[in-house]
């Protein structure tokens, strides 16, 4: 049994899988412990479809044939570009930086970069892929919080299985393939999905260690001092 604070601490996004299928019982258990959840007013508001063999494989595909086609993602939930010369974008080009390096992609590169890019919405090859989506009754942002904590969750309780996750934006940038080959109903939305399997820990970009800014740079202490704190 892992402790929490080590199990927050060992989570990292796994971007290459094994083959092995995850039991169907396995994914079960973790949904069950994941939806213990908070969510606003107990709503509740996840719902989840969870996808493997030849339907994750034709999902794969399609997702790879809107991208070459050059699609534009348009996730049903669509998010504005990060700020130029932001602390995000420093961020977000910092974890690029250090994938790349260590799967040996030079900037230049456009071929490798390419095939990296289509890994994500290949489910980075996992044999399950979660996808989860909420009602389109429910208005944003009230049911992002749910989502968040359930998500969170999910890749923490997959960790007792040994077993690694990844959430993907790239998973759902095509909704309609979703819709299509899952059966997911047009009446949902789309939040995320999360790629889940038994992490491939000879892949280079599974060792990334991703860096986090200096707690204090990011808290402000009210009416807390070093001596009162207790
Ligand atoms: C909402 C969300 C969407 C993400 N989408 C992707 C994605 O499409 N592709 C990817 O490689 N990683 C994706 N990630 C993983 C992040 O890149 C990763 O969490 C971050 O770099 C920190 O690394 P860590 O998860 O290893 O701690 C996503 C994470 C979140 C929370």
């Amino acid at each position: 049994m892992v402790d929490i604070i080590d199990a927050i601490i060992m989570r990292k996004s796994i971007r290459d899988f094994k083959t092995d299928p995850v039991p169907k019982q396995i994914l079960k258990e973790i949904l069950e412990t994941a939806t213990r959840a908070p969510s606003a007013e107990n709503t509740q508001s996840w719902e989840f479809t969870i996808i493997a063999g030849d339907v994750l494989n034709t999902i794969r595909q399609a997702n790879v044939e809107k991208l070459n086609s050059g699609a534009s993602a348009h996730p049903d939930l669509q998010t504005k570009g990060l700020p130029p010369d932001s602390v995000y974008r420093r961020r977000q080009i910092e974890i690029a930086k250090q994938i790349f390096k260590l799967m040996d992609i030079p900037r230049e590169d456009k071929e490798k970069r390419a095939r990296w890019m289509k890994r994500g919405f290949r489910y980075f090859n996992a044999p399950a892929a979660i996808v989860v989506y909420v009602d389109r009754s429910l208005s944003y942002p009230r049911p992002l919080f749910d989502i968040g904590a359930v998500t969170q969750n999910i890749c923490l309780a997959a960790l007792h299985y040994g077993l690694g996750t990844c959430i993907a934006n790239q998973g759902i940038a095509y909704p309609e393939v979703l819709h299509e080959f899952a059966g997911i109903s047009e009446s949902k939305r789309i939040i995320i999905s999360i790629a889940i399997g038994y992490p491939n820990w000879d892949f280079p970009a599974n060792s990334v260690v991703s860096t986090r800014e200096p707690i204090e740079n990011i808290i402000t202490w009210c009416g807390l001092d070093d001596k009162n704190s207790d």
